[in-house]
């Protein structure tokens, strides 16, 4: 397995899935990861290229070490899961949803970096594929959080270009 297979969770749509697309197009082994079969398979069968996928779910903690074992060492991980709550006018923002965001939005990212840790081959990265989760990431890391949370430091840092 070389730097070149990266895992893309949250790879059956959306920001994720035109993520696995461009990875594919430049030549890169890709596994997409998401919660349902059926769109997995959907997404797999409008790409081209070296594509793995992988059923698993990022908010089931303890599951998570046995799904990336099953996916074997990779190179880059891409964090693309999520959830739209959290959003909204902050002058209206509702305080449920909005820790519902963080259950949905910064828990599975943290964990899934954490979880895929021992398969990221040296050198690897893991990147949250929006801003905002990294900012968090980062916050958590100046709460103090950072000594058990190494992969929120890696997660911070993103795919080079090429
Ligand atoms: N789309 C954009 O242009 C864009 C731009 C900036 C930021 N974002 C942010 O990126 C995140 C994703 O947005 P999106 O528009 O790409 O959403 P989306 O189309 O709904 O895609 C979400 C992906 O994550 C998977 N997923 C969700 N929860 C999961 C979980 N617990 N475990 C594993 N996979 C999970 C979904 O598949 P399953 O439902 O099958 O699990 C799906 O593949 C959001 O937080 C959004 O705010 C998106």
């Amino acid at each position: 397995m070389s730097l070149q297979h990266v895992v893309v969770i949250g790879g059956s749509s959306g920001i994720g899935l035109a993520t696995a697309k461009l990875l594919l197009k430049q030549g890169y082994t890709v596994t997409i990861a998401g919660r349902d079969g059926e769109k997995l398979a959907a997404a797999k069968a409008s790409l081209d290229g070296d594509l793995r996928s992988v059923v698993l779910d990022a908010m089931e903690l303890s599951t998570l070490g046995e799904a990336f074992a099953a996916i074997g060492a990779f190179g880059h991980l891409v964090l693309a899961m999520g959830s739209g709550h959290g959003a909204g006018a902050f002058a209206t923002l509702d305080m449920t949803d909005l820790l519902a965001g963080f259950q949905t939005k910064l828990i599975p990212h943290a964990a899934a970096a954490q979880a895929a840790l021992p398969l990221l081959q040296p050198g690897g990265r893991a990147s949250p594929s929006f801003r905002r989760s990294a900012r968090r990431l980062r916050c958590l890391a100046r709460l103090g959080l950072r000594p058990s949370m190494p992969a929120s430091r890696r997660s911070c840092r993103c795919l080079p270009p090429n």
